[in-house]
């Protein structure tokens, strides 16, 4: 049971959004424990060990244990009177008897002994317990939660899972927010403001998120592709928010408040002495630039960045209506043993923690203090937010496509502020 713990209440309680939205906000349009017809990670392969494990996901408890070969997971519930699969115990290869009358099953879900009541028994062959297919891949037991035919796992799970040159490091936390709010906390003006004071963001300057000059683009129906995703232009540009040609200065006047932000420039220095970390990222190749899978949402619930040096993915696997599990995947692509043992060193005594607890754990900190089923104002660099609420409507794998004929009041507001950015902007370069 360890496993579903969420991690304790340093960053506050979880709270219950799900109620309070009204229902023409496309919000709550969203399934509030996730889409099911996918495939998820669920758990990495090495926590199973000779004890089955339970984990929460997408509002159900999946006991995962450990087959002949590899991992296979169950519906924690038995058939037979509903005892938690997760306290079995898996006496033979391949089978795992229920806790309570022994009722013992292989891994395609069939009863193959009733421990309690002797071979003679006659629910053999006559039941059969709900099995969720699984697949292994670079360490991590991924599941598919749906209940039509499992999808070609290549439509949901990133390339580089599948690629025997990638080396793919992966870490996971459970957070306070509902999936919702946590997917939404994506390549919007927080960036800038809340990760100021990041590590990650130690090379590069404090600066404003600015023109909302691209759309997302749709690709193959499962992706928002960012083309000029932010790392990237700063990896360019450093001092540039999206491209050559719209660079602003460092420090920024803001008349109305008649106020500077940030406040003071001494922050420069330390990206200047940080600088190396940028040209090194600027050196490498792209892990993938397959449009895709290349940089920005992918359905069901991932965000993935280019960073260079490495490609960065926080899938976001739906707990239940109060927490969200953040899958991370750290991909590079060293081209020898000594490349190999450097990234591992860098992963397992910086980046993980630099990204993935610093970084990240700020958006846990800023989130769960959001009241989600408050009406919003929307502005014009939240367009990424509402193009990812309308792929998930009209894209997402299952589900009822609702009447999405109208914008809501808060994207027609967000929607006519681009239009007077735009109309601001100077010609692209
Ligand atoms: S409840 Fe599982 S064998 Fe009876
Ligand atoms: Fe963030």
């Amino acid at each position: 049971m360890v496993d579903i713990a969420p991690r304790p209440a340093k960053q506050g309680p979880g709270h219950d959004i799900t109620h309070g939205l009204s229902p023409s906000d496309r919000r709550s349009m969203i399934p509030e424990t996730g889409l099911r017809e996918y495939w998820y990670p669920g758990i990495p392969a090495n926590k199973v060990g000779k004890k089955p494990v339970l984990v929460k996901m997408l509002g159900s408890d999946v006991t995962f244990w450990h087959g002949k070969e590899h991992v296979v997971a169950m519906d924690n519930s038995c058939p037979h009177r509903g005892a938690m699969m997760y306290k079995s115990d898996c006496w033979w290869p391949g089978t795992i008897s229920c806790p309570y009358h022994g009722w013992t099953f292989n891994e395609t879900g069939d009863v193959v002994a009733v421990l309690g009541e002797g071979p003679d028994s006659k629910i053999h062959g006559k039941v059969t317990a709900k099995m969720y297919p699984t697949v292994t891949l670079k360490g991590v037991v991924f599941v598919w939660m749906g209940e039509g035919e499992p999808a070609p796992i290549e439509e949901d799970v990133p390339p580089e899972l599948f690629d025997d040159r990638a080396v793919v490091f992966h870490s996971n936390v459970v957070w306070p927010p509902n999936w919702r709010p946590a997917m939404e906390n994506i390549y919007d003006s927080h960036v800038q403001y809340v990760h100021r004071d990041s590590f990650q963001l130690m090379a590069f300057p404090i600066f404003q998120s600015g023109h909302s000059r691209d759309r997302p683009q749709l690709i193959n129906g499962r992706a928002l592709n960012m083309k000029t995703y932010q790392m990237q232009a700063r990896v360019a540009f450093p001092q540039a928010t999206y491209k050559a040609g719209d660079e602003r200065p460092y420090q920024e006047h803001y008349p109305l408040a008649d106020v500077l932000w940030p406040r003071r420039k001494n922050r420069l220095l330390w990206t200047w002495a940080f600088k190396w970390l940028m040209k090194r990222a600027r050196r490498h190749p792209l892990i993938t630039d397959d449009p895709e899978w290349h940089g920005g949402h992918h359905l069901p619930s991932m965000f993935r960045a280019n960073y260079g040096t490495h490609m960065y993915t926080r899938w976001n696997v739906p707990v239940d209506e109060k927490y969200s599990r953040m899958f991370y995947f750290h991909t590079t692509k060293p081209g020898s043993w000594v490349g190999r043992f450097y990234e591992w060193v860098h992963f397992h005594l910086w980046h993980d923690w630099s990204m993935n607890y610093n970084f990240s754990g700020q958006d846990g900190r800023q989130m769960i203090y959001q009241y989600y089923d408050r009406p919003e104002k929307l502005s014009a660099t939240d367009v990424q937010t509402i193009e990812w609420r309308k792929m998930v409507l009209e894209r997402g794998r299952g589900l009822v496509k609702p009447e999405l004929s109208n914008l809501s009041e808060a994207e027609v507001f967000a929607e006519e502020l681009v239009q007077e950015m735009q109309a601001e902007m100077p010609a692209s370069g």
